[in-house]
């Protein structure tokens, strides 16, 4: 921005002496070089480039990131860069005038391999783009701690599911066993075997190995990969679409179902099947909380750079000890519950680079809301001062 005192001494440049000149010319000079400094210092990489995508600022960081001559000309900065991948990126970015943010590249350095994510912002002045800035982080450590720590979170959740097996099937197992023993006896005795009470072990062993089964199936659910392709598109459609498939059940329990989906709300990255689930599940836990009816509101909107996507219920709530403990596996309140939905829900919204969050007051309600991210290209452009405009004494908004 235009320093005040510059603003100033420019509305009465007329009446200016040469030594109030000389001053002027000094106190921009300081503050020129004074910006130039902080830029040279960053840590970060940082170039400018303007609308033939030449750079007109190039600092250290950036310089010694992307190993570019010193002596590099006047030319597109893709001209200066010897790494075919970055070559190809810059070219592209530049060219194409769009956002991006944080693609990330691994370059070869003398001490390893180090991981750099690169944004490209169009700098707009009076509704016209009038260059590019670039910003190049060094995110290598970033990366390695974010290893460890998912690392250590994978495994703390896997001690909860082989806890929550070991549980689940202890039940059936000790049953299986008692069963098992009692037709031990039974056939101790051949000539006075009841068939009646075989009969009866035998079939608990079948129901108790089903049991068994299903704990095996639900858990590889739960823990499998999965197999999500995300593509950009509308909720809409889909939330409509869920809200007919649960509407006879919301009915038969006297639950009024409503759906608002904000207008113009943007594509986003998704998997329809995988997201119907995910909802499907907050659905599901939403009706079971009001066995005596209630509302169940879907409503998706746009707000702070995300989608939101709010699951609310008027239904029992959940204690606040809960809160913690409701989306580890097998955790369940319910008699046929398996306790397995909200993880999948949560596994399926980290697939999408979302999250979730809950609030929840016990006898009022639950909403569960889910954010999930707007693809860069539909954000928009940074506004600056366009250098031409500026020099010609005006300063305008994008
Ligand atoms: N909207 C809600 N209102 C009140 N309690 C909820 C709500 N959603 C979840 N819960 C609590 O969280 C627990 C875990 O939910 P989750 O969906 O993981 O399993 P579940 O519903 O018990 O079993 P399943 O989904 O396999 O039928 C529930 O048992 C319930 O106590
Ligand atoms: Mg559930």
């Amino acid at each position: 921005m235009k320093p005040a005192f510059l603003e100033k001494a420019l509305s009465m440049a007329g009446k200016l002496d040469f030594n109030d000149l000389v001053k002027l010319l000094n106190l921009v000079a300081m503050d020129d070089m004074r910006l130039e400094a902080a830029i040279q210092s960053m840590f970060d990489g940082i170039i400018v480039c303007n609308r033939e995508h030449v750079p007109v600022i190039i600092n250290k960081s950036a310089e010694r990131i992307l190993k570019i001559p010193s002596d590099f000309g006047n030319k597109p900065l893709w001209h200066g860069i010897a790494d075919e991948d970055l070559k190809q990126f810059f070219h592209e970015g530049l060219v194409s005038e769009e956002n991006i943010m944080g693609s990330e590249f691994a370059i070869d350095c003398p001490g390893g391999t180090r991981i750099i994510a690169i944004s490209l912002s169009t700098l707009v002045f009076s509704e016209k783009i009038s260059g590019t800035i670039i910003h190049i982080e060094d995110i290598t450590e970033k990366r390695k701690k974010e290893t460890q720590l998912r690392r250590a979170e994978s495994l703390a959740a896997l001690t909860t599911l082989a806890a929550g097996v070991a549980h689940e099937i202890n039940n059936p197992l000790g049953s299986l066993s008692i069963h098992i023993q009692l037709m031990e006896r039974l056939l101790k005795n051949p000539q006075k075997l009841d068939d009646k009470a075989l009969q009866h072990h035998l079939g608990i062993v079948k129901e108790e190995i089903d049991k068994l089964e299903h704990i095996v199936k639900d858990f590889l659910f739960a823990v499998r990969p999965m197999d999500i392709q995300l593509l950009n598109q509308d909720l809409k459609p889909i939330l409509e679409e869920l809200a007919e498939f649960v509407r006879p059940e919301a009915e038969k329990y006297n639950i009024k179902l409503k759906v608002s989906v904000q207008k113009d709300l943007p594509k986003i990255l998704l998997d329809k099947r995988h997201l119907k689930q995910a909802l499907l599940n907050l659905i599901q836990n939403a009706i079971a909380a009001m066995s005596d009816g209630g509302t169940l509101k879907l409503e998706a909107k746009k707000a702070d750079e995300e989608i939101r996507i709010l699951v609310s219920d008027t239904g029992i709530g959940i204690p606040e000890e809960l809160l913690t403990k409701i989306f580890e596996p097998y955790f369940t309140t319910k008699k046929n519950g398996t306790g397995l939905g909200l993880t999948i829900t949560f596994k399926i919204i980290k697939e999408h680079a979302g999250d979730i969050s809950i609030e929840s007051k016990p006898g009022k309600g639950t909403t569960f809301t889910i954010h999930l991210p707007i693809p860069q290209a539909e954000r928009k452009s940074l506004p600056i001062y366009d250098e031409d405009a500026v020099s010609a004494g005006s300063h305008v908004e994008a």
